[in-house]
């Protein structure tokens, strides 16, 4: 079974919820590294926790939701390895997976309602990378990354 790392800060613990339950519906298995209780905590160290799990190979892709999806994007975008999109809409989600190669996608509770974040995480989860003339831009995005880029 595909497992999916998930992970929230305080402001999206309800919409975390539903959308593990929606995750776990459509087959895959959730680990989720984010808080379940309320207590005000900081979004990065919950994106780390989640990439982390990622780049180790324990899961594939990864879904965080903060109160934008901004922070937790931002500071996933740090970790080596993550391509991490914000997105408010599926259209985008899709191609971040099909052009970007993206491994996790960011939304924020305070921005969108649940039934988009489900139509979100489906077209994210459902989309495949399409490869072709999109490797070489991944490849560049991963020598900026490095410290290659020319
Ligand atoms: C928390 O108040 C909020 O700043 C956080 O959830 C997120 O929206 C940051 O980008």
């Amino acid at each position: 079974m595909k497992k999916i790392v998930m992970a929230n800060d305080h402001a999206a613990i309800d919409m975390k919820f539903k959308i593990k339950e929606y995750v776990e519906s459509l087959g895959y298995e959730v680990i989720n590294v984010g808080i379940d209780e309320f207590a005000h905590v900081d979004y990065p160290d919950f994106a780390y926790k989640a990439c982390s799990i990622i780049t180790s190979g324990e899961a594939e892709l990864g879904i965080l939701i903060c109160g934008t999806g901004i922070g937790m994007s931002v500071a996933a975008n740090k970790v080596k390895g993550i391509r991490a999109c914000a997105c408010s809409e599926p259209f985008s989600a899709r191609m971040s997976r099909e052009h970007n190669d993206a491994n996790v996608i960011c939304f924020g509770e305070r921005v969108i309602g649940i039934e988009t974040a489900k139509d979100i995480v489906k077209a994210f989860l459902d989309a495949k990378f399409q490869g072709a003339h999109h490797v070489a831009r991944v490849e560049k995005i991963k020598d900026i990354e490095e410290g290659k880029y020319k």
